[in-house]
Parts: structure tokens; C-alpha cells; sequence
């Protein structure tokens, strides 16, 4: 596939998703993290906002000492003083990025800066120059783009463009939109941007209304080429889009999505563990891709068809994401099939118990208790030989 189809990856686990947490993560914690995306082979990771405080700046400076691959970026406000921190702590890092955002839309401008869309123009113009000092590789935010009138969003972009910046951003900062909406606007600046042509159109979607995903996705389909996004989708109130979603639908749908990104998926499972554990940010069972419940079948029908063949009713292999294997739920819904199936993995052999009785007594004690472990089949085949034996 050409490189014109390559999806960027930016990761903002540790600027977006730090934002969300009760308690700060610690500098080793932060650095841990750190290397823990870098494994997911994303293209970007944006892991601070330096001028926020000593501890923010000397995390983002000893991340862009020591990871290695990905392009290690920093947030600032269209403010001279955010940028110049930024640039003094990602000088050491191997490929540095300055990211500058300010408000676009009629209500931020007015109840929040207080400015006009020129003025803010104005400023964001300056602050780029003045980004690009330390770096060729500066992107500019248009926060609250979802509810910026697209004429006032084009007329930013294209000064921004023309100031510098290589990737432009467009935040649905409240997740106020939904995806054909979102998709337009992002088609409506492929067609109206003069310049456009000389940066990466990149979204940076919030979960509020559930929709950050599918309006990333949309988005992709209308020409953007960038996804900011965090593992398991922390971030500021409902979170952000989540990273190993928008991977695996990716790599999933690319019958319908002729797209692909560099990110190692084989790394999902352990990175999400490791985000939900340092976060202190439980997983829902039933989330998507990491949720414990994502690859286990628990209806009778489901697993039976599972067993004859996996793609029945699994579109991905949890090999894909890390996981070492599926998960069949022993309960009452289970049939026969796979207690025979479960005891041959547990080292029994058809003569060591007999199926129908076992089956009964499987029953029995599913309708009682729910699920049955490996330890009550044990049991039930303990007892059987037990009853045999009198
Ligand atoms: O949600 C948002 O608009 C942001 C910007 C700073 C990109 O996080
Ligand atoms: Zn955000």
C-alpha cells in the first residue's frame, strides 16, 4: 500500500490521559509508560505540557532523552513562553515536535480569550514562527474545531499552513459532533484549504457522546492521515479515541479501509494492562479488544461454533492483540462439546470419565453457582471415579 494510506499514529496517553487521572503519575511511572507506547511503535507520542510545572517540564526532557523511535512531542498554548519551554525540554530527543493549539470557535473566542478570529489568528501566526525555531516539525490545533463555523476553520488553517506548520490538527474538543458531520468538515478543508496540500490532516476526538472513534474513522475516509488517540481511551471527562481500537479496525476492515498503521498490535494487550494498572483506570470487561471479556465465549451455540472454527464468532485472534488465548466460560449455556473439550486440554483422556454424567453434573452445579472453573470439572471427575469405585 502506498504511503499515502499510512494512518499516523499519535499517542497522548501521557498528555490527554495524564489530564484525566486523580492522582499524577509519578516521573518513574511517566518514563515507564514512556517506553511502553514507544514498544506499540507509534508514529508520535506527546507526553507533556512542559510549561505546566518543573515536574511536567523534567519528565518531558528525560522522555525525549531516553525514548527512542517515535517522535517525541510536547504541548503548548499559542503562548512564546509554552513554546520556548517546549523546545528547551524536547531538545535532546532524537525527532522532537512542537504542538501549539488556540480556540477557534465563537464560544471559546468570546467568553474565553476574549478575541476575535483574527486576533487569534494573529497569534497562532507568531507562535508557529516562533516554534519553528526549534524545530521543522511544529503542528497547530484548532481547539474546539467540532463547533468552529468551516469558513472561520478554513481561514485558520490556511494562515497556519502558510505560517509553518506540517500537521494541521482538528479537535472535536467537546465530542459534540457525529460522524458524517465530522467527516464533512474534514472533507469540506481537503476542498477549500488552498494550501492543504503541504501539511497532514490529523483529529483529535473526544468520547463525550461515545463517538471518538467512529468519528476518527470518518474522518481517515474524508482524507485525514493522522489519529491522536491514548491507550484504552483515557482522557479528559469520557476520554479520548482509543488507540487500539482505531488499530484494530484498521488492520481488521481493510477490505473497506484500504489503510494501515505501523503499530505493533502484538503489543496492545500488555500496554493496556500496564496504563489501566500505573492510571489506577480499570478496563470494562466488555470493552473493546482489552476488555477481559473481548475474546470469551459464554453461550452454548457461540462456543460450539468457536471450536469448529474460530472465525465463527471471533473477527480478530486474540494472538493479534497479545492475548495468549481465547476463553470459553463454562456455564450453564455450555454444551457437552466443549466440557470434553475443556477436560482433553486439562490432560484427560475419554476413559477417565463418562461424558453424560459428567454433563448432568456439570449442570447441576452450573444452574447453582454460575460459572464452573477448571478446579469444579476436576472435582466432578474426582467424585465420579470416586462413585465408580464403591
Ligand atoms: O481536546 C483538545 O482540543 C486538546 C487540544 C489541546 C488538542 O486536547
Ligand atoms: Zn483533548
Amino acid at each position: 500500500m502506498s504511503s499515502d494510506n499510512k494512518i499516523w499514529i499519535f499517542d497522548t496517553t501521557l498528555r490527554d490521559g495524564e489530564q484525566a487521572l486523580r492522582a499524577s503519575l509519578s516521573h518513574k511511572q511517566k518514563i515507564q509508560l514512556a517506553h511502553a507506547i514507544a514498544r506499540l511503535n507509534v508514529d508520535v507520542m506527546e507526553v507533556g505540557f512542559p510549561v505546566s510545572s518543573p515536574g511536567d517540564f523534567a519528565s518531558v526532557q528525560a522522555i525525549a532523552q531516553s525514548v527512542k523511535g517515535p517522535v517525541i512531542c510536547g504541548l503548548s498554548r499559542a503562548v512564546f513562553a509554552d513554546i520556548d519551554a517546549c523546545g528547551e525540554a524536547l531538545k535532546d530527543a532524537e525527532r522532537r515536535r512542537i504542538h501549539t493549539f488556540i480556540a477557534t470557535s465563537p464560544l471559546h473566542l468570546q467568553y474565553k480569550l476574549r478575541k476575535t478570529l483574527e486576533q487569534a489568528t494573529e497569534q497562532a501566526v507568531a507562535c508557529i514562527q516562533h516554534a519553528r525555531r526549534y524545530t521543522d516539525d511544529v503542528e497547530f490545533s484548532c481547539e474546539d474545531a467540532g463547533r468552529t463555523p468551516i469558513d472561520d476553520l478554513c481561514r485558520i488553517v490556511e494562515a497556519a499552513i502558510k505560517a509553518g506548520a506540517r500537521t494541521i490538527n482538528i479537535p472535536d474538543t467537546v465530542g459534540y459532533t457525529i460522524p458524517n458531520e465530522f467527516g464533512l468538515i474534514i472533507s469540506q478543508l481537503m476542498h477549500k484549504v488552498p494550501n492543504i496540500d503541504q501539511a497532514r490532516i490529523s483529529v483529535h476526538c473526544h468520547n463525550d457522546l461515545g463517538l471518538a472513534v467512529a468519528n476518527s474513522i470518518s474522518a481517515i475516509q474524508a482524507g485525514a492521515r493522522q489519529i491522536e488517540c491514548t491507550v484504552n481511551g483515557i482522557g479528559e471527562r469520557a476520554g479520548n479515541c482509543s488507540l487500539e481500537e482505531v488499530a484494530m479496525i484498521i488492520k481488521t476492515r481493510g477490505d473497506f479501509l484500504p489503510y494501515y498503521t505501523d503499530i505493533k498490535t502484538t503489543e496492545i494487550y500488555r500496554s493496556s494492562h500496564l496504563v489501566s494498572q500505573i492510571c489506577h483506570m480499570p478496563i470494562q470487561p466488555n470493552k473493546a479488544i482489552v476488555g477481559e471479556n473481548a475474546f470469551a465465549h459464554s453461550s452454548g451455540i457461540h462456543q460450539d461454533g468457536v471450536l469448529k472454527a474460530q472465525n465463527t464468532y471471533e473477527i480478530m485472534s486474540p494472538e493479534q492483540v497479545g492475548i495468549r488465548t481465547n476463553e470459553l466460560n463454562l456455564t450453564s449455556r455450555s454444551g457437552r462439546a466443549v466440557i470434553a473439550h475443556r477436560l482433553t486440554e486439562m490432560g484427560y483422556s475419554k476413559e477417565d470419565y463418562d461424558l453424560d454424567q459428567i454433563y448432568q453434573a456439570f449442570l447441576t452445579l452450573a444452574d447453582q453457582k454460575g460459572r464452573v472453573f477448571d478446579y469444579d470439572l476436576e472435582a466432578l471427575v474426582f467424585f465420579q471415579n470416586l462413585q465408580d469405585d464403591d
